[in-house]
């Protein structure tokens, strides 16, 4: 699928910010990408790119913060005019790993907020603005679908997969987040909008560690390749970095 305009939480650093340089690289780069992070004004990397690319714009967002996103949705759709929104990467996240001696209500708490209330809330301000994009495009290229969701999740989230126990905050919140994007595919396949859910491997960011197995450029490489394929019959799977269907 084409991304005519792209909107990626978690862009300052990490894989969100690999994400921002990958598809402002591509032959056909997006007309729009917004970057979305808690401080612009810190956001070096991304003040960097944005000399070189005009069609990168930084935004605010904390995603825990209601009017936060409210501004965020006012700023993009008046950027965007009568444009919608293509694709939103709902990619911010949290890891504190969290093993049974260490786990308090707040600290599961404000992990629940950022990986898992955070995207779903996001996610329902900008349907009207991915539904003006759904309604809009001429045809779908035989996708099924004219705008997306991808929600980035993990593979420690799947319950199949879980044999070592432990990192209840990071385990639990995202499993959430996955129950939220099979139920945003079910609720938005009638109007045409596509909801993924991605684990990138593991990773070298700071969240990942140095010894993470993936290069950041790899994993982003990979994903983007995966956006690209994706087909409505997709919709609501949770899919690995090369496209593989997870358990849940
Ligand atoms: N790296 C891995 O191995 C791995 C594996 C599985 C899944 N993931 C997932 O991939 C995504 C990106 O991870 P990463 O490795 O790139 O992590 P990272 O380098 O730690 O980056 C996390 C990003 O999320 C942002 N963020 C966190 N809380 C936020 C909040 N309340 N409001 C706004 N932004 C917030 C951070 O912003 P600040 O700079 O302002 O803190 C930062 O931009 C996450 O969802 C993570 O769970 C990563």
């Amino acid at each position: 699928m084409y991304v005519k305009s792209l909107l990626i939480t978690g862009a300052n650093r990490g894989i969100g910010l690999e994400f921002v340089k990958q598809f402002l690289k591509l032959p056909q780069s997006p007309q729009w990408v917004f970057a979305a992070c808690r401080n612009p004004e810190k956001a070096t990397d991304l003040k960097t790119l944005g000399e070189t690319y005009p069609n990168l714009r930084i935004k605010q967002l904390e995603v825990t913060d209601r009017e936060s996103i409210k501004d965020l949705v006012t700023s993009v759709t008046s950027d965007l005019g009568e444009e919608g929104l293509t694709l939103l990467i709902n990619n911010a996240g949290c890891l504190k790993r969290l093993q049974l001696n260490d786990v308090t209500q707040e600290e599961m708490l404000e992990s629940f907020q950022i990986n898992s209330v955070a995207p779903l809330c996001i996610s329902q301000a900008f349907v009207p603005v991915l539904k003006k994009s759904s309604l809009q495009s001429p045809g779908d290229g035989g996708y099924g679908y004219r705008a997306a969701i991808v929600n980035i999740s993990t593979l420690t989230a799947s319950i199949t997969d879980n044999v070592t126990g432990g990192n209840y905050d990071s385990r639990t919140s995202k499993a959430a987040l996955n129950m939220i994007s099979k139920s945003l595919s079910v609720d938005l396949k009638p109007g045409r909008i596509l909801v993924s859910i991605l684990d990138p491997g593991w990773v070298k960011t700071e969240l990942g560690g140095a010894g993470a197995k993936m290069e950041v450029s790899d994993s982003v490489a990979r994903m983007i390749k995966v956006i690209q394929g994706l087909t409505m019959d997709k919709t609501g799977t949770f899919l690995n970095y090369d496209g593989k269907t997870l358990p849940w």
